[in-house]
């Protein structure tokens, strides 16, 4: 879909959609319909009871003295609590309110009432792409209620250019979104270490440097945890680095640093799944491809900032050469593991994607992002990604960002206490624990023991977060690309340029 801005006009036979505040004046588009049609327009929203609440939708046909043959007009609520957030969904209810499949292209306009319009219009665009989302490779007969696509959505801003420009940043993220959603929706035969590195090979064209380890060499560094996990595989490891360097005069030359678990397909191993929804777990790479996709983002639109994202491509798959509940295994750092569960396996292929990222690459700070525990979903279901941090300047951060983009955290605690659970009778520390523990804690507790205290770190279990069962304002259902709005907002608000 092509998105251009153009000078505020009234389209002739076209369809519109306008988001509004309420109150009494709809902006520059509102005031010009509603002057061309006699005050019709602000009357008819009235008969019929429209009254711009927040996610409200009044669609009308051939209103009378428009010249329009569509007009959509979306609630944003109170002018007083506009957030970034609430234009990027009216942006998406716009998309879901119109037919697209009927018509090749939509004009759209939003009223902030003059406080920063261009900033707005780009949201709104953003926020249209973003709900426009499709996953549709497969199908080879056309469901006719969903295709053909819309073609362009045209924006009329009065201050078009500036509107262009900034557009400019939330496309590039929309990019790394799709991307990341795009990895995640394939399925595991198509998807597995060695094709999904291949894909993010393809980051070189955006002057991404792309490092592909296999298993020769990951045997070489020592990471015994993460190859354990692939072994009982026909598909082999890899590790994929990504050195993205926008900016060359930084006064800290050390990257910041995104790692993501990718395990491809989760049949949990030895340690077996239930055959009921075991096919979600393809989506067990997500918090790798939220790495991708911030790469993408960040290289797309140039930001200044240097990044590297380090992400662990397995397949867990039980087998004659599977790791065995028992088996001892040692990872990168040196330290001992004992393998109780064996579909406790994010976190043996993230402690050593975390001790390689600190001794490797030494970086400012650390994110990863997992769809670690079940038990994360337990206690927050889809509203938010847990959040487990050893900093606290790292986690406010993080939890501020996540509210103005709505990838929303929430922190839990971390205590030697629980860490105490992990001891071993055999090794170091055990994989899980068959007493009654707090699992999300437990996988978090067990990270930490990889991660030297002074650099700063945050653990995001997104198991929760990473699929959305319904649609959502600026996400149709299936995978989300939670993280990508986050972390690329984070850099933008606090790591750039510096
Ligand atoms: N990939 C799963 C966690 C998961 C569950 C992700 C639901 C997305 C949706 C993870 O590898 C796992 O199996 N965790 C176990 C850990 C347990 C064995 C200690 C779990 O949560 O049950
Ligand atoms: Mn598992
Ligand atoms: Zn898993």
């Amino acid at each position: 879909m092509k998105i251009t801005f153009l000078p505020a006009r009234l389209p002739a036979n076209a369809c519109l959609v306008l988001a509004v505040t309420q109150g009494p004046e709809w902006g520059a588009v509102g005031k010009l319909l509603n002057k061309k049609s006699d005050g019709h327009l602000a009357s008819l929203a009235k008969k019929h009871q429209f009254s711009a609440k927040k996610g409200e939708v009044l669609t009308l046909l051939s209103p009378t003295g428009m010249s329009l043959d569509r007009l959509v007009l979306i609630g944003l609520g109170a002018e007083k609590d506009l957030t970034e957030q609430r234009i990027v969904e009216a942006g998406g209810t716009a998309l879901a309110s119109v037919p697209v499949s009927k018509l090749s292209e939509v004009y759209g306009a939003i009223d902030v009432g003059g406080k920063d319009a261009a900033n707005a219009s780009a949201l709104f665009a953003q926020g249209f792409l973003l709900r426009s989302y499709r996953f549709d490779k497969y199908f080879t007969k056309t469901p006719k209620d969903k295709l053909p696509a819309l073609k362009k959505f045209t924006v009329l801003a009065d201050n078009a250019k500036k509107s262009q420009a900034a557009y400019a940043r939330f496309d590039a993220v929309a990019k790394g979104v799709f991307l990341a959603r795009n990895l995640v929706s394939e399925p595991a035969n198509v998807i597995y270490p060695a094709s999904y590195a291949a894909e993010v090979s393809k980051l070189k064209t955006l002057g991404v440097k792309v490092e592909v380890l296999g298993v020769k060499e990951l045997t070489k560094l020592g990471m015994g945890s993460l190859l354990c996990v692939a072994q009982g595989s026909e598909k082999d490891a890899r590790v994929v680095v990504m050195h993205y360097k926008g900016n060359a005069k930084a006064k800290d030359k050390r990257p910041v640093a995104f790692v993501g678990k990718g395990v491809t397909f989760d049949t949990g191993g030895i340690s077996l799944k239930p055959a009921g929804g075991m096919e979600d777990m393809k989506y067990d790479m997500a918090g790798s491809a939220a790495v991708v996709g911030t790469i993408t983002a960040l290289a797309t639109r140039k930001a200044k900032v240097n990044a590297v994202g380090v992400i662990g491509l397995v397949e867990n798959m039980p087998s004659g050469k599977a790791t065995r509940p028992g088996d001892v295994v040692k990872s990168m750092s040196g330290q001992t593991i004992e393998v109780i569960n064996t579909d406790a396996e994010g976190r043996l292929v993230l402690c050593d994607l975390l001790t390689y990222t600190q001794e490797k690459l030494k970086p400012r700070f650390m994110v990863n992002l997992a769809t670690l525990t079940g038990a994360i979903v337990m206690a927050l279901g889809n509203e938010h990604a847990g959040l487990f941090s050893n900093n606290d300047e790292l986690s406010q951060q993080l939890l501020k960002v996540g509210l103005s983009v709505e990838e929303k955290l929430w922190r839990f605690p971390m205590t030697e206490a629980y860490d105490r659970q992990l001891n071993s009778d055999i090794a170091d520390m055990k994989n899980a624990s068959n007493e009654r523990v707090p699992g999300s804690i437990y996988g978090a507790q067990f990270l930490a023991r990889f991660v030297d205290k002074k650099v700063p770190w945050a653990h995001l279990d997104i198991a929760g977060m990473a699929w959305t069962k319904r649609d959502l304002p600026a996400c149709p259902k299936g995978a989300t690309a939670y993280g990508v709005r986050l972390l690329e907002r984070l850099v933008a608000e606090h790591y750039e340029g510096k």
